[in-house]
């Protein structure tokens, strides 16, 4: 890695280390972050909270004429929040990289989506890092945040950042923190969850544990794919348990038991037992994508992640599974075949109260009420007009209907994809022939509710 003696690496490291966590402690230490959407944008909040400065990075125009004038584009983030952020004089968002030369810290939250194979697309981590790499600083901590395989650190981010002439590990720092950011979820914000620390070194680590320590309780690991694992390791979990409910589900439809109630009645058991929740699919940035990213690595290592494709398969078998169930249900309970039939999805996003609709299971049963000839509108109160969508071009300017009974009378069949909370649902009952509900939003049995 150096031609120079090991001592003197260490040395110039923990000088670097010393001074970054000095400025810390003094609050001056100046911190860059680089993408500022769902995860970026809090994470800058919570460090300006805290009184240390913050430069926020961002390619999207856009988004930085909506912050400057005082506007959030985040639903749960309001204006009130981002005029606060700037008034207290911390915070500053612009499209000009040369600014990464000024910050003592850059923090990486860019998209890690999938391409067309279900492998992982680095091409905005890569981007990111090379436009990083330009300007890189001699004594400055880079971290990524973004969701990713383990070893993309090690061998993607830092090969790219020497490419500057500056030595990771001696004349700069490298730095690996996953975001656990759950948007929507009034118990946790950025703030109030431990974030997980891994670098290469003690004294790297222990920079990053100082600033990120100074918005969070910091869970220091061993190294970069440790934390890199950690991650991938959550939101595992999460498919392949609710891969395993939507199994239940099906199984137990089958033998005429309400899956909803058997959860209720396990997850009383006060210990060894977990609730997860079924649903039409899964949905959002994270658990349908980056299980794939270790699926993907792990073929490197000639190893095949069976659970991971299992559970992959069981999900995205859902959508089909629900509108199945209600094309049976129409059958039976309205007499009505599926053709020439109107249809009102109820709930666009991909989960309860959020407006972010990427990867919305919501999105995939439009298309096949619609393959099976249905005519289909939807409800969301989060999402009044679809925004574009690149796999489901045909639901873009759609109108969130009005959530009224005489709005609501024409529809044949209402489906409920996502159970926002506050949507009451007297005048859809009282209104629509057949209720098929994915999310058990109507927890009262009636005679015109099917789950599914
Ligand atoms: N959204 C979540 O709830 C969540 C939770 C945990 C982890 N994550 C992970 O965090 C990462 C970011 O996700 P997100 O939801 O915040 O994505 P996002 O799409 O909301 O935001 C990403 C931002 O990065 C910007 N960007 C893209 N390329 C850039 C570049 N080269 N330079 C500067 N900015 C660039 C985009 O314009 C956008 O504003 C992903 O890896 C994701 O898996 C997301």
């Amino acid at each position: 890695m150096s031609t120079s003696e090991p001592n003197q690496e260490n040395k110039a490291l923990t000088a670097l280390s010393e001074a970054f966590i000095a400025k810390v402690e003094a609050q001056e230490l100046r911190v860059g972050i680089v993408g500022l959407g769902y995860v970026g944008l809090p994470l800058a909040e919570a460090f300006v909270r805290k009184n240390l400065p913050v430069v926020g990075f961002d390619i999207d125009d856009s988004k930085i004429t909506h912050l400057e004038s005082g506007k959030s584009y985040i639903k749960h983030i309001s204006d009130a929040r981002i005029q606060s952020m700037f008034a207290s004089g911390k915070f500053s968002a612009t499209t000009d990289f040369e600014g990464l030369k000024t910050v003592d810290a850059i923090l990486i939250c860019v998209p890690t989506p999938l391409g067309k194979h279900r492998e992982p697309d680095l091409s905005y981590v890569i981007a990111t890092t090379e436009n990083i790499a330009k300007h890189v600083q001699s004594g400055q901590m880079v971290a990524l945040e973004s969701t990713t395989y383990p070893g993309t650190s090690e061998e993607v981010l830092l090969p790219i950042l020497e490419k500057s002439g500056l030595r990771a590990g001696v004349d700069f720092a490298i730095a690996y923190s996953p975001e656990r950011e759950d948007p929507g979820n009034p118990e946790f914000e950025t703030s109030t969850i431990p974030k997980v620390v891994g670098a290469s070194s003690d004294a790297e680590r222990a920079m990053a544990c100082a600033l990120y320590g100074a918005i969070v309780p910091t869970v220091p690991v061993a190294n970069l794919r440790t934390a890199e694992a950690v991650k991938l390791t959550e939101n595992i979990f999460r498919a392949v348990n609710i891969a395993l409910v939507n199994e239940l589900k099906v199984v137990y439809e089958a033998m005429d038991i309400d899956v909803w109630d058997v959860i209720e009645a396990a997850k009383t058991k006060p210990f060894g037992y977990m609730a997860f929740y079924p649903g039409p699919g899964l949905g959002g940035h994270c658990i349908p994508i980056d299980p794939f990213y270790l699926t993907w690595k792990a073929r490197a290592y000639g190893l095949n992640t069976r659970f991971i494709e299992l559970a992959g398969e069981i999900n995205s078998n859902m959508p089909g599974h629900v509108i199945d169930r209600l094309a049976e249900a129409m059958n039976e309970n309205l007499g009505l075949a599926m053709k020439g039939a109107k249809a009102l999805v109820v709930g666009l996003a991909y989960k309860k109260n959020v407006d972010d609709m990427r990867e919305s299971p919501a999105l995939e049963l439009i298309d096949k009420l619609r393959e099976r000839g249905m005519e289909v509108e939807y409800y969301d109160p989060y999402i009044p007009v679809a925004p574009s969508i690149r796999e489901h071009p045909e639901v873009e300017g759609m109108r969130s209907v009005e959530w009224t009974e005489a709005a609501l009378g024409k529809f044949d069949v209402a489906l409920i994809a996502t159970d926002h909370d506050g949507v009451d649902y007297t005048p859809l009952l009282a209104s629509v022939g057949l209720v098929v509900d994915t999310r058990n939003a109507i927890r009262v049995k009636a005679d015109n509710v099917v789950r599914a």
